[in-house]
């Protein structure tokens, strides 16, 4: 019984110090809605529930936001998602870059986004086959296709 007590003592204790250790930030920086990407409503609506919480400055952030461990990995995403892909500011982005992002979201749609860890407590982000080729035709510009190169 006191080796039971001694373990939720030292549980407890890890858990506090976790809350301690310094992470991302976590805001949503004011952003002139000038520069948000234009998109045909669908296409939005799909981004919005989808995408925007890691590729948006307007990420809804949940309560676990705030408890570590769980704040590490769902801060740590927002950032990198947004350094990769921020539709806030799309409009900053030259036109090279903009075409690049494009490809790659395309690609992205088939598999790999939105991330599995972020699907697993948002279950309502999962993409369906209809979100899917509604964003495909988008990235390729009406022509439902893309040529892609493997890297
Ligand atoms: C839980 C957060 C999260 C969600 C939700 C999410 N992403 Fe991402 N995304 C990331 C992170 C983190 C990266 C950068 C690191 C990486 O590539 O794994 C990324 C990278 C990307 C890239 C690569 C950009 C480049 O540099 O080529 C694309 C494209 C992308 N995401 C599209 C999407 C789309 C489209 C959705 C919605 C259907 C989505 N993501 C949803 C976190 C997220």
């Amino acid at each position: 019984m006191r080796g039971f007590f001694l373990y939720l003592v030292v549980l407890a204790a890890v858990f506090v110090i976790f809350q301690i250790i310094p992470s991302y930030e976590k805001s949503n920086p004011p952003t002139d809605k000038s520069k948000e990407i234009e998109l045909p409503p669908k296409v939005a609506e799909i981004f919005k529930r989808s995408c925007y919480d890691c590729h948006s400055n307007e990420t809804r952030w949940p309560w676990y936001a705030d408890v570590a461990p769980m704040k590490w990995v769902v801060r740590r995403d927002v950032v990198e998602g947004r350094k990769a892909l921020n539709f806030s500011v799309w409009n900053d982005y030259p036109p090279q870059k903009r075409e690049k992002l494009k490809r790659s979201i395309y690609r992205s749609v088939n598999l790999a986004m939105p991330l599995p860890q972020y699907l697993w407590l948002n279950p309502e982000a999962r993409l369906s086959q209809e979100d899917k080729k509604i964003v495909r035709e988008w990235a390729s510009d009406g022509k439902g296709y893309m040529k892609i190169e493997i890297r």
